[in-house]
C-alpha cells in the first residue's frame, strides 16, 4: 500500500494534477495522511501542510519522511470523526480510499461535516476512493503482488450488505508463514458520495474519474469527488 512506487506516483500527481493545482501558500489538510506520501510533495510546492492520522506508527513514518526531505509539515494525531480546527484550511484532502471506514453511516457523514467546518469559506474538499462502479468491473479476481524480498501479498475483496460495504482481506506470505489483515469500509457510487457531500453542506459538487480531472465514466479507475464550502453558506 505504501510502496516507494506509490510515493513517486503521489509526487507526480501533486506536480501534474489539475485537481491539486493549488494557489501557492495554500493551507492544506491531508486527512488520514498515512506515512506522508502526499505531505512531502505538497510542502515542496510551498503549501502550508498539516497531516492528520490516528496511527502513531503512521505518524512516525510521516515524521521521518518529512525530516528526510527537509519538509516543514505539521503532524497531528487525531480521529477524523473528531478533528475540527474551524476555518483553518483552504483545502482538505482525503486520498487513496481513506473515507467510509465507520460502521455507522452517521460517523462517515460526520467526517464530511468536520471537513466543511475545517475549511475557510471558499475552501474545497477532495475525496478519492474506489468507486462502487469501478470496483464492480474487476471485483472477484484475487490479486497477488510480489515483493522484492520474495514474499507476496494476496488481496481478496468481498461485497457485503447488498453492495453497501466491502471487506478487503490481505494475506502476506513470507516463507512458510502467513499473516492476514482485513478492512471493512463503505462503498459509494458517484451519486451516493455526491449526495453525501451535499448533505454535509458542500456546493458545486463534482465527480471525476481520476486526478487528471477526467469525467467519471466507464474508463475510470478511481472516483474523486470535490465540493466547495460556499462563502456565505450556513
Ligand atoms: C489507506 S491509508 C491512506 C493513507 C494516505 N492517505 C495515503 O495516500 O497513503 C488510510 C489511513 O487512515 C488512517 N486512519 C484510519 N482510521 C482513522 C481515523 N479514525 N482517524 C484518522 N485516521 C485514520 C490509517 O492510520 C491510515 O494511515
Amino acid at each position: 500500500m505504501f510502496s516507494p512506487g506509490r510515493g513517486e506516483a503521489a509526487a507526480e500527481l501533486v506536480r501534474t494534477s489539475p485537481l491539486l493545482d493549488l494557489p501557492p501558500g495554500s493551507r492544506v489538510l491531508d486527512l488520514c495522511c498515512g506515512p506522508g506520501l502526499f505531505l512531502v510533495p505538497l510542502a515542496a510546492r510551498g503549501h502550508s501542510v498539516t497531516g492528520v492520522d490516528l496511527s502513531p506508527a503512521m505518524l512516525e513514518r510521516a515524521r521521518t519522511a518529512c525530516a528526510d526531505a527537509g519538509a516543514d509539515v505539521r503532524l497531528v494525531r487525531a480521529d477524523m470523526r473528531h478533528h475540527v480546527e474551524p476555518e483553518a484550511y483552504d483545502v482538505v484532502l482525503s486520498v487513496f480510499t481513506s473515507f467510509g471506514y465507520f460502521d455507522d453511516p452517521d460517523d462517515n457523514l460526520q467526517v464530511l461535516h468536520n471537513a466543511w467546518k475545517n475549511l475557510a469559506p471558499g475552501g474545497r474538499l477532495l475525496v478519492d476512493v474506489m468507486g462502487k462502479e469501478v470496483l464492480a468491473g474487476w471485483i472477484g479476481r484475487p490479486q497477488a503482488v510480489d515483493l522484492p524480498d520474495g514474499s507476496y501479498i494476496v488481496q481478496r475483496d468481498t461485497v457485503l450488505d447488498s453492495w453497501r460495504r466491502l471487506r478487503t482481506d490481505w494475506t502476506l506470505v513470507r516463507g512458510d508463514t502467513a499473516r492476514t489483515a482485513s478492512i471493512r469500509s463503505f462503498l459509494y457510487s458517484a451519486a451516493e458520495l455526491h449526495d453525501l457531500f451535499e448533505a454535509a453542506g458542500f456546493t458545486a459538487v463534482e465527480c471525476f474519474g481520476g486526478f487528471d480531472a477526467s469525467p467519471y465514466d466507464q474508463h475510470s479507475r478511481r472516483l474523486i469527488v470535490t465540493g466547495i464550502r460556499e462563502e456565505e453558506s450556513r
